[in-house]
């Protein structure tokens, strides 16, 4: 691996892994943090690294307090097991990671039912369809507990003023609001660059539509592992018991809590470049016959192309070095460990295969 050290970025010359932005390696600075922390033994509430990230986040997210988990997918279940009860019900979006993507662990583990929903084109659940899914106090429904949403979803934002509406919708219907925020910081840096402000700022009016907001900061933060659930005192000790039932206590966590720690106050405002590297993306990737390219927001690119083609064009662009997804649609998302050559080397790899 012929890696170098760009501005905290570890950009590998030989692959543009474009995959996810899961697939970033810890900063010098971050693997710093992380041999420095002070660590005890998490379970018995001992680790002071693991304190002190839960401390942190919630005072700066607006909640009463939070907990570290080791993944998103826990954080996520954690929270739904923490609003709902066996044979409860939470409107979801069709693609939302808590729906889709998280091997059907509410209902498997929570015993907890979905309702799906079709998103709007911005990624956002129409207002009338949450209402109309809203199950009357009837013997024949699940009782309707919960509305969980994503943001970003798909790498969209959703606005500001839907969070605000769908918030009151849920509170006139008595159900809880849970933000699966895997990238909250990047729906916040994206509204901070719109409205101006400081996106931490930003990050707190959006968590203050939602009872419980789960962080992910092994994403465009950068870390190795881990996510944070915040919520209230109440809700943050039943998904301490369920953490525990699902074998998500962690013993001298605070390793890894240090890393996100440090994600938390250096690669913040950082992933504004990730946004513009994926407007670059998206710019050099115009124009192209079959290629429809969706406008990012924020820092994932997604191209409408024919299946059979999607399939051909991610076997020829790892051939080339430039990794990419294509399941549903092609999928490239920036992140820490590239850096505009690699954007650059990704769009004249796509343009090849076009003969463009
Ligand atoms: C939106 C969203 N939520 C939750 C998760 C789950 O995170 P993890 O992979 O840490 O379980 C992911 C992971 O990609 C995600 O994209």
């Amino acid at each position: 691996m012929n890696a170098s050290t760009n501005a905290g970025r570890n950009v590998d010359a030989a692959v543009v892994d474009l995959r996810s932005d899961t697939v970033t390696q810890p900063t010098a600075g971050m693997r710093a943090a992380m041999a420095a922390a002070p660590l005890g033994d998490d379970v018995f509430g001992d680790d002071p690294s693991v304190n002190a990230l839960q401390s942190a986040l919630a005072e700066r997210l607006g909640f009463e307090a939070a907990l570290f988990m080791p993944t998103g997918t826990q954080s996520n279940l954690c929270a739904l097991m923490a609003h709902c009860q066996r044979g409860d019900e939470y409107i979801v979006g069709q693609f939302a990671h808590t729906y889709r993507w998280e091997g059907g662990g509410a209902a498997v583990l929570g015993s907890i039912q979905p309702q799906p929903l079709n998103h709007a084109p911005d990624g956002s659940l129409p207002l009338a369809d949450i209402e109309a899914n809203i199950k009357p106090d009837d013997a024949h429904f699940a009782r309707t507990r919960l509305l969980a949403l994503e943001n970003t979803i798909g790498g969209k934002v959703l606005p500001m003023d839907y969070l605000a509406a769908a918030s009151e919708l849920a509170r006139r219907h008595g159900l809880a609001r849970h933000l699966d925020g895997a990238r909250l910081f990047n729906a916040a840096v994206a509204v901070a660059a719109a409205e101006g402000g400081d996106p931490y700022a930003a990050a707190r009016r959006i968590c203050a539509h939602f009872d419980s907001v789960s962080v992910c900061f092994s994403k465009g933060l950068g870390a190795p592992v881990g996510s944070v659930l915040c919520g209230s005192r109440e809700l943050i000790q039943r998904a301490h018991r369920s953490r525990k039932m699902l074998g998500g206590g962690m013993r001298q966590a605070g390793v890894l809590a240090a890393a996100a720690h440090h994600a938390l106050d250096h690669q913040v405002t950082r992933l504004a470049e990730d946004h513009a590297l994926a407007s670059r993306l998206a710019e050099g990737l115009r124009g192209l016959p079959g290629l429809t390219v969706e406008a990012p927001q924020t820092n994932i690119v997604f191209c409408d192309v024919d299946k059979d083609i999607a399939a051909a064009l991610v076997a020829h662009l790892k051939a080339q070095g430039v990794l990419a997804t294509g399941l549903y649609k092609l999928r490239f998302v920036t992140h820490l460990d590239v850096d505009a050559v690699g954007v650059d080397r990704a769009i004249a790899a796509v343009r090849r295969f076009f003969n463009a």
